[in-house]
């Protein structure tokens, strides 16, 4: 089979296509045949040196496909079943394995496109909205890179939970893809000083949770944008690691909460991922979640997604087609 291979970490080109052994299937886990891998923020970091990954190694852990191969022991899924994961181990790949309790299957009507492109970043929108800072009626919310993957996905999920969305974005045509997905005022961040938008538009009150995925240069004024006991949730880097944080800060600028949360902790067990799944595949299902898949490349051109990602010409999800 092929796969994408990382021997050294650096720029998109060290994401190499070759030829590799299809994996088998240990005791309780299933391999999947790929039909989409999604492309997530993690891989650059992976990549980059970032994050720290044992190399060498096939970077993705998001995909839907098809079980083609179950190992001993496996009752969760079963040959033919189409599911999608973001725990399956390298998906930048023809096929790839996952332990059988971490996959999910789709419903009718989502496609393994559609499971690929909404897993990963589908539930961290559910978490953050839902869990991290249950957003409600008379909550206003300030959504950074709102037509990202997370993005376009999490403005959705805060509308329906009857939140006002202020959301960020670098372009005027990002712009229109965030008010389709719900925002209900954008800000151009690279021209106009958000905190003082954000203050304009919430009257000086400011707003009760921040969902920052940007980092480095808009976490401190972020915090600015905050109502007193409001909530900074710092979910991403994109643009940078955040300095360290002096805890007084906090207190000075209203007794807020500040919090750093990923995904793994928010489905940590199976039951915890099968109802968080299910409530987003069925949005999906319903079609009262949109998925916008805004760019596929084939499996081969990893290299050219990553490098569009880390430019910020991206929109939605980004795939890689096997
Ligand atoms: N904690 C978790 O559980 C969790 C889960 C999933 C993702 N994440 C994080 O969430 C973030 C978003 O992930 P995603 O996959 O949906 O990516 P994404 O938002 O689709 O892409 C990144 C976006 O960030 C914005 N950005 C601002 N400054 C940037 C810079 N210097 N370089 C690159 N991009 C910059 C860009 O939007 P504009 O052009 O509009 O500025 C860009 O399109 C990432 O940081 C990711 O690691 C965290």
């Amino acid at each position: 089979m092929h796969a994408i291979r990382v021997y050294q970490v650096g720029g998109p080109e060290v994401l190499r296509y070759e030829s590799v052994e299809r994996p088998s299937p240990g005791r309780g886990q299933a391999l999947v045949r790929v039909e989409a891998a999604g492309i997530n923020f993690i891989e650059v970091y992976q990549r980059t040196g970032r994050y720290k990954v044992a190399l060498p190694f096939t970077p993705g852990s998001e995909a839907g496909g098809e079980v083609v191969e179950i190992g001993d022991g496996v009752s969760e899924v079963k040959v033919g079943d189409q599911v999608a994961s973001q725990n399956l181990v390298g998906s930048y790949a023809e096929y790839a394995l996952a332990a059988a309790e971490r996959l999910v299957r789709l419903p009718a009507g989502v496609t393994p496109r559609a499971g690929a492109a909404v897993m990963l970043q589908g539930m961290t929108a559910h978490y953050l909205a839902c869990s991290t800072f249950p957003l409600a009626a008379g909550h206003t919310c300030l959504v950074h890179a709102a037509a990202g993957g997370v993005g376009l996905l999490l403005c959705q999920i805060a509308k329906r939970r009857g939140a006002r969305v202020i959301g960020t974005v670098s372009t005027g045509e990002k712009a229109a893809l965030a008010r389709e997905a719900g925002a209900d005022e954008v800000i151009l961040y690279m021209q106009e000083d958000f905190a003082t938008e954000t203050r304009r538009l919430t009257a000086g009150a400011g707003v009760q949770v921040v969902y920052d995925s940007v980092g480095r240069t808009t976490f401190a004024k972020s915090l600015d944008c905050l109502a007193p006991r409001g909530m900074m949730v710092l979910y991403g880097q994109s643009s940078g690691p955040v300095e360290p944080v002096d805890p007084q800060v906090l207190a000075q600028k209203g007794s807020l909460f500040l919090t750093r949360p990923t995904l793994a902790h928010y489905v940590a067990t199976q039951t915890e991922l099968l109802e968080r799944a299910s409530v987003v595949l069925g949005w999906v299902a319903d079609g009262s979640l949109k998925v916008r898949i805004g760019h596929e490349f084939p499996l081969a051109a990893a290299a050219e997604a990553h490098t569009e990602l880390e430019a910020r010409r991206t929109a939605g999800k980004v795939l890689l087609i096997p």
